[in-house]
């Protein structure tokens, strides 16, 4: 038996993970090494794996299972959460872990692959039910699945009933509605929707699967969760680091489709959301989706007014002088490519109505940071402020990485006869709290996923709202191009438009 996470679904509850096998497409990649096997350790660590289980990873490198155990156990030793390696555990978890060498587009390899399955089954107990992880490049994505059908490894479910198979898919979903769409339409030639689970890793993080526990289980904070109360909504999402070996993978997306388009309309989803009828994993996917309907599309002004884009230059970070990222490896020297973006946003619903969004990624600011602040209106000027003394708006800001947390920013009398006010803060650290720092987004998500329960997952019409909405700028930012990249240096919070667009609101930046 596991846990179960704050909102899953009642009829889930009693969460009895079954035999099964996962299968990781692109098991000598970055993402395997970084976070897969790291997260399914830890996952072992904690007793959360079935009892009857195997990772089997597939890639075209030749390899001995040795081999690959080898190379899985450095892994594990330099990225684990937890540190130092088990060696007990680790012998017990790399019996059970396997290496299938075949190239994407041979259907041998897929039918071998069958074959090694089924002999795994019938040695280990684990019934036929399979986990694919596609941590594939994009384009691979139906071309696996296509092999994966034809070899009989993906069962359809309507029929097949004593046994599941399911997908997990790596971001991005897709690089505009349009391809979006079409990919969909290829992986359901093969699969049902509710057998793809599309991974956005920021779901998986305590601090995000706690924005609905603590909206929906706090009288106190849903009261004042609307316009009347609320002046602004400010997201963050900033790194330090710049592109680092990912130059190709970054001239292809940018920003916007690497961040915004996923994580950050996933979070503004979950806090602009409605209270979902029940904890079901569509009951919540529908209030999230209204959200993300109810985003007011751009307007050609707006499309210049009301987003900025950047680029970061050369500049310092941490006392260390770095590189523009037009100077990055695989980065062409005249690129276009945004590695910053702000933009304003509306949810013309009766809770949002007129309070603006503001949402902020980059690269190469002055630290990483995922943040949402939530900034409530200024109170009525008929006291305080007539002694001169200005009211700070309250500040609810949720720390999603690092630091995992709230804070809340009050104004307080500053002991002595003058009465100053000053704002002083309270701070809630999960991290010092529950004595703990969060498993890794990872851990929960491939849990959820053996245990079918897709809450945590982007659903198809999530994704197409979020494109439908980013897609226009996507266009127009193909025809219009930015003429003073790079336009931000490394180290500072972005380009001076972006400043300027909260300024010409009448507010600024909250400093992080
Ligand atoms: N890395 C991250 O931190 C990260 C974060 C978020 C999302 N993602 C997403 O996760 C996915 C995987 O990323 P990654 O960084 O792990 O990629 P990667 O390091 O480039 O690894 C790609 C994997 O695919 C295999 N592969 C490529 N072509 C193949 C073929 N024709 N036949 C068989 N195997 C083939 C490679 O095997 P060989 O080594 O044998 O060539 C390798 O195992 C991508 O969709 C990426 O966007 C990655």
């Amino acid at each position: 038996m596991t846990q179960p996470h704050p909102f899953s679904e009642p009829s889930s509850s009693s969460r009895f993970i079954e035999p099964c096998i996962l299968v990781i497409f692109g098991a000598t990649g970055d993402l395997t090494a970084k976070k897969l096997l790291p997260a399914l350790y830890n996952l072992a660590r904690e007793g959360q794996l079935p009892s009857q289980f195997a990772c089997v990873g597939f890639a075209r490198r030749d390899k001995t299972h040795e081999q690959f155990r080898e190379e899985m156990k450095q892994a594990i030793t330099t990225f684990s959460r937890v540190k130092p390696l088990d060696e007990a555990l680790w012998t017990h978890f790399q019996e059970n872990l396997y290496y299938h060498k075949a190239e994407f587009h041979e259907e041998e390899g897929y039918r071998s692959l069958q074959t090694f399955l089924s002999g795994l089954d019938a040695k280990l107990g684990t019934k036929g039910n399979r986990v694919f992880y596609l941590s594939t490049q994009p384009s691979f994505f139906p071309l696996v699945c296509e092999n994966m059908h034809k070899a009989s490894l993906v069962y359809d479910t309507e029929k097949v009933q004593d046994k599941w198979s399911r997908i997990i898919i790596e971001k991005p979903f897709g690089h505009d509605l349009t391809s979006a769409q079409s990919l969909q339409k290829e992986l359901l030639r093969f699969l049902h929707e509710k057998q793809i689970y599309r991974i956005d890793h920021y779901l998986g993080k305590e601090t995000v699967q706690n924005l609905l526990v603590f909206r929906f289980a706090n009288s106190l904070f849903e009261s004042v969760w609307n316009h009347r109360y609320i002046d602004q909504v400010q997201m963050t999402v900033a790194e330090d680091i710049g592109i680092g070996t990912r130059g190709a993978f970054w001239e292809e997306a940018g920003m916007l489709r690497d961040i915004v388009q996923n994580h950050m309309m996933q979070l503004l989803s979950l806090v602009a959301m409605e209270p979902p009828v029940n904890l079901s994993a569509n009951a919540i996917h529908d209030e999230k989706v209204k959200v993300l309907e109810a985003i007011r599309p751009f307007t050609s002004s707006d499309l210049e007014t009301a987003v900025v884009k950047g680029q970061y230059g050369k500049g310092f970070v941490g006392g260390q002088p770095v590189v523009g990222y037009r100077e990055e490896k695989n980065v062409s020297p005249t690129s276009l490519v945004e590695t910053y973006v702000a933009m304003r946003l509306f949810i013309d619903n009766w809770r949002w109505s007129g309070v603006p969004f503001y949402l902020r990624s980059g690269k190469r600011l002055p630290k990483k940071a995922t943040e949402i602040a939530v900034i409530f209106k200024e109170p009525p000027g008929v006291l305080f402020q007539q002694l001169n003394q200005r009211n700070e708006p309250n500040v609810l800001s949720i720390r999603i990485q690092p630091d995992e947390g709230m804070g809340l920013k009050i104004n307080c009398k500053v002991p002595g006869p003058s009465s100053p006010i000053q704002p002083v803060k309270m701070n809630f650290r999960y991290g010092s709290y529950f004595g703990m720092s969060p498993p890794e987004a990872y851990e929960r998500l491939i849990q959820d996923c053996i245990l079918g329960d897709n809450t945590l997952f982007a659903r198809d019409d999530e994704v197409f709202n979020s494109w439908k909405l980013l897609t226009p700028l996507i266009n127009y930012w193909q025809s219009v191009k930015p003429q003073d990249f790079p336009n931000y240096a490394s180290g500072t919070w972005g380009p001076k438009a972006a400043d300027e667009m909260l300024a010409f609101d009448n507010r600024k930046w909250r400093l992080i």
